[in-house]
C-alpha cells in the first residue's frame, strides 16, 4: 500500500481589502459586531472581470506546484472543491486543466462547501494509495462576495464569508516521516437546509422562474444560514471528528503539532482549542485577515502556516471542517 504526502503548497488572496468599517457603508453592522461574534476585521473582495474562482485556484496551483518536487507535467489528476463555481456547469476542474494546460489528465469537482478541501484532500490520499495516481492537484477556491445580499437584510451571512484559493500537489510519499495517516468524513444531510443557498437548482427553482417572479423579496438565490443552529452543531463535530482521527492513529490532542480548523468563525477555533487545551502555537487561525473563504480556508491557512514556519516536515498536523450539508471531516497527518 502507499501512502501519499502534501508536496508543495501555495494560496492566493486577491488584494482588495475590504474591511468592517466598508460593509457599514452597505449595511447596517459595525466593526464592533463582526470581531465580537466571529473574530473578522477584513477580508478580501475580488474586482469583478479581475478574478474568477477558477483564477484564484489556478494562480494557487501554480505557487503550489512551483515549491513543490514535480512540475505540471507530472501532475495525473485534478480535484477542485468549490461552491462558487464559474460556470453551473462544467465546474471548474476542467478549465484549471486547460489554463494550466496538463495533458488530458483526469479533472473532479468537489461539491462539500466548507468541508471540500477536506473531502478532496481525502479523495486524493485514496487514489495515491491505490497505486493509481502519482500527483494529484487539489485546490480549494471560492469567489463569494459576487453572490452575497449586502444589504442589512443579507447582514448575518455576508460579513462572514471573503474569496480566496489555496492548493496543495499531493504525491506518493517515499516516507514514513512525511504522509496523511489517515482521513475521516461525515455528512447528516437532515440539516442540508440550515446553511445553503437553493436555487438556481433543478429541483426547486430554476432562473427562468426567478426572473419570471421578478419578486424582489425572493432569497432563494442567496445564501442562507441558521447561525446558531450551525454553531452548535460545528462545535461538537469538529470535536468529535478530530478525536476520531487521533485514536484511530492512536494518539492523543497532545500529540498535536498544529490544528489548522476550518476558519469558520474565530469563537469556534477558540472553543475547540480551549475544549483540547492546545496552546496558541498549536492553533493557526487568519479568519481575523480573510473571513471565511468556505473550500479554500484550510489550504489557505496550511499555506500561511508553513510559510510562517509554524510547521515543518514530520510535525503531526491535523485538518478538521465543518460546513454545509451538513458536511464534516478530518485529516490527520505527518507534515
Ligand atoms: N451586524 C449587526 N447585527 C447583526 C448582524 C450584523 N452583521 N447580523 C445579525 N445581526 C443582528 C440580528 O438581526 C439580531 O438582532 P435582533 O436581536 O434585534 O433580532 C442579533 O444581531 C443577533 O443575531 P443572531 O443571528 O442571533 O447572532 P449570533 O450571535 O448567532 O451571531 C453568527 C451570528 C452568524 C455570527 C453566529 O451565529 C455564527 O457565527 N454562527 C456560525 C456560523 C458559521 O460558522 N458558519 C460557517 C459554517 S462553515
Amino acid at each position: 500500500m502507499y501512502t501519499s504526502f502534501i508536496n508543495g503548497l501555495g494560496h492566493y488572496v486577491p488584494e482588495n481589502r475590504v474591511t468592517n468599517d466598508d460593509l457599514s457603508q452597505w449595511m447596517e453592522t459595525s466593526d464592533e459586531w463582526i470581531r465580537e461574534r466571529t473574530g473578522i476585521e477584513e477580508r478580501r473582495f475580488a474586482v469583478k472581470g479581475e478574478d474568477t474562482t477558477t483564477s484564484m485556484g489556478v494562480k494557487a496551483a501554480k505557487v503550489a506546484i512551483e515549491r513543490s518536487t514535480v512540475s505540471k507535467d507530472d501532475i495525473d489528476f485534478i480535484i477542485f472543491a468549490t461552491l462558487s463555481p464559474d460556470y453551473y456547469f462544467p465546474g471548474p476542474g476542467v478549465l484549471v486543466q486547460r489554463d494550466l494546460e496538463i495533458g488530458t489528465v483526469g479533472a473532479l469537482d468537489v461539491r462539500n462547501q466548507c468541508s471540500g478541501f477536506v473531502y478532496a484532500l481525502s479523495v486524493a490520499d485514496q487514489f495515491i494509495r491505490s497505486g493509481m495516481y502519482k500527483n494529484i492537484l487539489v485546490i480549494g477556491s471560492e469567489l463569494h462576495s459576487h453572490g452575497l445580499d449586502m444589504t442589512t437584510r443579507g447582514r448575518s451571512v455576508s460579513v462572514i464569508f471573503g474569496d480566496g484559493a489555496g492548493a496543495a500537489v499531493v504525491s506518493r510519499s517515499d516516507s514514513d516521516q512525511s504522509q496523511i495517516l489517515s482521513s475521516h468524513l461525515h455528512s447528516e444531510g437532515q440539516h442540508a437546509e440550515e446553511l445553503a443557498l437553493i436555487a438556481p437548482g433543478m429541483g426547486k427553482r430554476w432562473v427562468s422562474d426567478i426572473l419570471a417572479d421578478n419578486d424582489p423579496n425572493d432569497v432563494s438565490y442567496m445564501p442562507y444560514m441558521n447561525g446558531q443552529f450551525v454553531f452548535k452543531h460545528a462545535v461538537v463535530r469538529f470535536a468529535e471528528v478530530i478525536h476520531e482521527g487521533l485514536s484511530h492513529n492512536g494518539l492523543s490532542t497532545e500529540d498535536i503539532d498544529m490544528l489548522i480548523p476550518h476558519q469558520a468563525n474565530l469563537r469556534i477555533a477558540q472553543f475547540i482549542q480551549k475544549k483540547f487545551k492546545l496552546s496558541d502555537d498549536q492553533v493557526h487561525n487568519n479568519i481575523m485577515k480573510y473571513g471565511n473563504t468556505t473550500a479554500a480556508s484550510i489550504p489557505i491557512a496550511l499555506t500561511e502556516a508553513w510559510e510562517l514556519g509554524k510547521i515543518k516536515r514530520g510535525d503531526l498536523v491535523v485538518l478538521a471542517a465543518f460546513g454545509s450539508g451538513f458536511t464534516w471531516g478530518s485529516v490527520i497527518m505527518r507534515f
